[in-house]
């Protein structure tokens, strides 16, 4: 795929009203980002959660922030706790929050400030079906979405299920921004291919920012 020559180019493509990718945003904070990852993910370690219907998710989750994402058989919402250890989720570092800002404020979102950091881990063949960030309950904000690790097709669709979705390459680095009229857009990830990253072996991390509370 040619994008991947190009991983990690500073480019903006617009993808809709709303949305932005912002091609290799994140590796200027690569450093410090990985290292604040590494230590939430000590603090809060990955797991696969249930939706309510009793699937376990290909994709293994946790969070940081004040508030986090859980599903299990009870429903999707945020909680202040992890349920796992019933301490509250990692503080969100500086650095994830920075890049956050930033990436918001190039996107056309200023003042953006997020809560909430939904980390998510995929293995090669995990997938993330079509679905819209709702439970969030400030829809006025963006959600932010940086990608790490191996590269991904990233589906951006439209206001209604149904609507064919864009196929959008992700690498390391990319950031995609939606708000406004895009914040309810449909998305998912296509399952994830095998392949090999220096900064993350053998895997993919996906970090969604937004403002929950
Ligand atoms: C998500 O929708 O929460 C994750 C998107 C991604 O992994 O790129
Ligand atoms: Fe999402």
């Amino acid at each position: 795929m040619i994008r991947d020559l190009f991983e990690g180019d500073e480019r903006d493509v617009h993808l809709a009203p709303g949305a932005m990718l912002l091609g290799g945003f994140a590796r200027r904070f690569e450093g410090p980002l990985l290292t604040a990852l590494q230590r939430v993910l000590e603090l809060a370690p990955l797991r696969q959660m249930v939706t309510p219907g009793g699937h376990r998710m290909s994709v293994a989750m946790t969070n940081c922030g004040t508030a986090g994402w859980v599903t299990d058989r009870t429903g999707y919402r945020y909680e202040r706790h992890d349920p796992q250890s019933g301490h509250p989720w990692p503080p969100m570092p500086a650095v994830f929050a920075d890049l956050a800002v930033q990436a918001a404020a190039r996107a056309g979102f200023d003042g953006f400030a997020p809560d909430a950091c939904l980390v998510n881990r995929y293995e090669p063949g995990a997938r993330l079906s079509l679905h819209q960030d709702k439970n969030e309950r400030d829809l006025e904000a963006p959600i932010v979405s940086v990608s790490l690790g191996l590269p991904a097709v990233f589906l951006f669709g439209g206001l209604r299920r149904p609507d064919t979705p864009h196929r959008v390459p992700l690498a390391h680095g990319d950031v995609v921004v939606w708000g406004g009229p895009a914040r309810l857009r449909y998305h998912g990830v296509l399952p994830l291919e095998e392949g090999y990253h220096p900064f993350m072996t053998g895997h993919r991390i996906n970090l969604t920012f937004r403002k929950a509370a």
